[in-house]
């Protein structure tokens, strides 16, 4: 089954088991907002990347008031939830039913100021998550950054073994129910994580800088870059 077909399948139910399924989730979902440097009252331009009913897009844009979000997803089901999450204020949200990695992202005019994705990217091949990092830079404006929350694979077998053992562990002791654990797993099958090593090394050859590391622990991790100003002349007073 693709990617696409299997969230749109747990579409409708996605949002009940969030917060078991991911352990951590207000620290994992907080270090992407502590990884954006900008003043709340900022009008930003924001890209979502697989943004599913829109959980880190609301993170975001709860933050942010003046933002304007696109969501971009392969899923018309899970866009469906995020659309109605979003029906009060319509006028901040647009949507957009993509595959990111096999399409040129949107575009905005003079590039978005961030790039945000969650739990998403771990779906792509290594070559393609090196090569969505080249869009991402190319879809961004001077100055701004990308902030990316992920599942990472162990650097060893061994660490690898540590994390399926700590999730499952944290899942269960969340309460998660074994009916929704095996529909996890069975998505799951899907993940081709990469090692946190690795993406930062990707995100620095595509021409990232200040790249950091806000959060880790186990399986999942925050991680960003910014795009630097490539003529001073054009530097906006951004930064908060
Ligand atoms: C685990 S969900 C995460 C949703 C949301 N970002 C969150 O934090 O809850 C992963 C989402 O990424 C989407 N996705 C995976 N690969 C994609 C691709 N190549 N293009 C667009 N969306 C993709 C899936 O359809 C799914 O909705």
């Amino acid at each position: 089954m693709t990617v696409g077909a299997l969230f749109g399948q747990a579409a409708w139910d996605y949002d009940r088991t969030r917060r078991k399924l991911v352990p951590g989730f207000d620290r994992f979902y907080g270090a992407v907002l502590e990884s954006i440097p900008f003043r709340e009252e900022r009008e930003i331009r924001v890209l979502d990347l697989g943004a599913g009913t829109g959980l880190l897009s609301a993170v975001v844009a709860g933050k942010f008031p003046r933002a304007q979000v696109t969501l971009v997803d392969l899923s018309v089901e899970m866009l469906r939830v995020a659309r109605r999450r979003f029906s009060g204020e319509q006028s901040r949200f647009e949507f957009r039913t993509m595959d990111y990695a096999r399409k040129p992202l949107p575009r905005t005019e003079g590039g978005y100021d961030l790039v945000v994705s969650a739990l998403s990217v771990h779906h792509l091949t290594h070559g393609d998550k090196r090569e969505l990092f080249e869009k991402v830079h190319d879809s961004l404006a001077g100055g701004g950054y990308f902030v990316n929350a992920d599942q990472i694979s162990g650097e060893t077998p061994e660490e690898e073994d540590l994390y399926v053992e700590w999730w499952l562990r944290r899942v269960r002791e969340a309460g998660v129910s074994e009916e929704d654990l095996a529909a996890a797993l069975s998505r799951m099958r899907a993940d081709r994580n990469a090692t946190l090593g690795a993406q930062l090394l990707w995100l620095g050859e595509v021409g990232f800088e200040g790249i950091g590391c806000r959060y880790r622990d186990h399986r999942f991790a925050v991680y960003n870059g910014r795009k630097g100003y490539g003529n001073l002349e054009n530097r906006k007073d951004d930064d908060g």
